[in-house]
């Protein structure tokens, strides 16, 4: 009952070379999840302990958890060590503290796709991502480390990127938090990758390297993967460089070319059901909200016009 099977011939398409001698300047497309140059995020014990009342008394009420001994845990666990040295174990009681269950059928994963991803999930409220769970919810978009020394004090100054330690403590916390959220994920889920990037599917990226080898094909129905490409069409990046000559590239990531071929790939050796959609209608309309201009929203909003004509008459 799989999915339909791809030829990996086709891997060999989805490349246009584009030869050209003069040099552009292309913005780095890649940016570090922490600022080195930031410490701890101030006010971070009354923005955790706040959140988690929040979450408590208005998001999910009726879900008994001790805000005050989450915090207590998650503090150990970050300033008994260096900066650098905090492992997901060290988090454990912390996340003993907050079991969770959701109903299958809900989850969500995105890749790359962050803003769109909260978008679709505002219009489909049955969806739930990891950003939903307590955890999520607590820690989102905060930055955290303990000193240099085993000081019993967070670092408010200064903390290292994560691509400096291998065991930093906000990877090892998110790490954990993604593996959780995937072991526990059934039914049908949903996948939300970028189209649009060098790779759509990343096995560097949390959802490649922790969630998918996490989730339990006897748990998962289907996994349901949405690749997204931006309106304005694919993106551009600089291959290779050679004397006086820019080697451009054209990347189109879709079901049946590039990365995603290989993401299918692990699924099916896996034993998983799939299937894989490009032009999701209700994506590309959200997408067409914040920019109602690009040509692919003027022909949509043409063809749902037209609908409607033919409908009223
Ligand atoms: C990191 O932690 C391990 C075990 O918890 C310890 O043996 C090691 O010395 C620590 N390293 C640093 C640099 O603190
Ligand atoms: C895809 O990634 C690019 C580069 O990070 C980003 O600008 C774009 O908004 C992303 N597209 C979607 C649909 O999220
Ligand atoms: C699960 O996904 C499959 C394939 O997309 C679909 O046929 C089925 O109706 C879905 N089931 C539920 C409960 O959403």
């Amino acid at each position: 009952m799989e999915g339909p099977t791809l030829m990996p011939s086709v891997k060999s398409a989805c490349f246009v070379i584009i030869h050209i001698t003069i040099w552009i300047i292309v913005p780095q497309l890649c940016h570090s999840p922490v600022q080195a140059t930031f410490g701890t995020t101030p006010n971070i014990k009354h923005i955790v302990i706040g959140r988690c009342f929040t979450y408590t008394t208005l998001v999910q009420p009726g879900l008994r958890y001790d805000c005050e001994e989450i915090w207590m845990q998650f503090e150990k666990a970050v300033v008994q060590q260096s900066s650098c040295n905090v492992t997901e174990e060290h988090y454990f009681e912390m996340f003993n503290m907050m079991p969770q269950i959701w109903p299958c059928d809900s989850f969500l994963f995105w890749s790359k796709t962050r803003m769109l991803m909260h978008r679709y999930a505002a219009v489909f409220s049955h969806f739930w991502t990891l950003e939903d769970t307590l955890v999520g919810y607590l820690f989102n978009d905060l930055i955290w480390c303990g000193q240099e020394e085993d000081s019993g004090y967070f670092d408010f100054n200064y903390c290292p990127a994560w691509s400096t330690c291998r065991t930093h403590p906000v990877y090892s916390l998110w790490k954990q938090a993604s593996q959780n959220f995937a072991e526990m994920a059934c039914g049908n889920i949903t996948v939300l990758l970028n189209g649009s990037i060098v790779n759509a599917f990343n096995r560097k990226s949390m959802f490649g390297s922790v969630e998918l080898d996490s989730l339990n094909p006897q748990r998962v129905n289907y996994v349901n993967i949405k690749v997204v490409t931006n309106l304005e069409g694919p993106h551009m990046f600089r291959q290779r460089v050679e004397i006086k000559q820019v080697v451009w590239i054209i990347q189109i990531d879709s079901c049946s070319q590039g990365s995603i071929i290989e993401l299918i790939q692990i699924l099916w050796t896996r034993g998983f059901r799939w299937t894989c959609t490009e032009s999701d209608l209700t994506l590309v309309i959200l997408q067409c909200i914040q920019d109602l201009n690009q040509p692919r929203c003027q022909m949509l909003a043409n063809s749902l016009l037209q609908q409607k004509d033919l409908t009223s008459t």
